[in-house]
C-alpha cells in the first residue's frame, strides 16, 4: 500500500461530509490524487444498501441485521474502491468506516465489541485507516444542527439523545484505547474554521509529498472513482 487512508468519524451533525469535501479539495490543491468516498456507500451495491439502512422505511432493522448490512457495504467498498485507490498511491478520504460500527452498533445499540470486531475483520480483510479523525461535538449541538439542516433526517437521527451520548462515549473510549491512531478535532464553529483545524492535523500526519503518489493514473481515472459515490 503506498496511499494514505483517512477516515472521518463523528456523531450526527458534526459536519463530517462538509469537512470530508473541504479536506479532499485541500489535498487536491496540494497536488495529491484524492479519492473522496463514504460509508455506507461508495459503490453501486453500497449505495443500494445505504438506501435500505437509512431510508425512513416502514420496517424495523434489528441491530444484528444492521451490523451485517453495514459490513456488506464495507466489504464491497474495500475491494472495489479502497484497495485499488490505496494501491495506486492515492489519499483516500472516507466519510465513516469501521469505527462507526464500533460506536453506533457497539456503543449505541449495545452489541458486543468482540463480535463486531470479528465481522469487521471478515468484511475488510484487515484494512484499517492510517489516520482516524473524530469531529467531536456535544450531542445536543450536533442533533440541533442536523434537525435544522437541509439533509434528510434518517432513522438514527431520531434514535434519541441517550443513544447518541453512548455513540459519543464509545468514540472517546476507542480513542483512549489507541490515541496514536486518532486525532480529535473540535467540530464546534463555522465550517471554514473547523476545516482549518482538520487540515492542520492532516498536514502534520500525512507522510507523502504531493505528486509522488499518482502511479500513472490520470485525472479521468480519478473522476470515475469519485463519481461512484
Ligand atoms: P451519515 O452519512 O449522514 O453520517 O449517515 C450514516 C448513518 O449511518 C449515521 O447515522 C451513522 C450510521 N452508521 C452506522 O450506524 N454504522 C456504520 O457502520 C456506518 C458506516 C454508519
Amino acid at each position: 500500500m503506498t496511499g494514505f487512508f483517512i477516515a472521518l468519524e463523528g456523531s450526527e451533525g458534526a459536519g463530517k461530509s462538509t469537512q470530508a469535501r473541504l479536506l479532499a479539495e485541500w489535498l487536491e490543491a496540494a497536488g495529491h490524487s484524492v479519492l473522496l468516498t463514504r460509508e455506507p456507500g461508495g459503490t453501486d451495491v453500497g449505495e443500494q444498501v445505504r438506501h435500505v439502512l437509512l431510508a425512513p422505511g416502514a420496517y424495523a432493522i434489528l441491530p444484528e441485521t444492521e451490523t451485517l448490512l453495514y459490513a456488506a457495504a464495507r466489504a464491497q467498498h474495500v475491494r472495489e474502491v479502497l484497495l485499488p485507490a490505496l494501491a495506486a498511491g492515492w489519499v483516500v478520504v472516507c466519510d465513516r468506516y469501521v469505527d462507526s460500527t464500533l460506536a453506533y452498533q457497539g456503543g449505541g445499540r449495545g452489541l458486543p465489541l468482540t463480535a463486531l470486531l470479528q465481522v469487521q475483520e471478515f468484511a475488510t480483510g484487515g484494512l484499517l485507516p492510517d489516520l482516524r479523525l473524530l469531529l467531536d461535538l456535544p450531542v445536543n449541538v450536533g442533533l440541533a444542527r442536523r434537525l435544522a439542516g437541509p439533509d434528510a433526517v434518517n432513522h438514527l437521527d431520531r434514535a434519541g439523545v441517550a443513544f447518541h451520548e453512548r455513540v459519543r462515549s464509545a468514540y472517546l473510549d476507542l480513542i483512549a484505547a489507541d490515541p496514536a491512531g486518532w486525532a480529535v478535532v473540535d467540530a464546534d464553529g463555522p465550517p471554514e474554521v473547523v476545516g482549518k483545524r482538520v487540515v492542520e492535523v492532516v498536514a502534520e500526519r500525512l507522510p507523502m509529498s504531493p505528486r509522488a503518489d499518482s502511479d500513472g493514473l490520470t485525472r479521468d481515472d480519478r473522476a470515475t472513482v469519485v463519481e461512484t459515490r
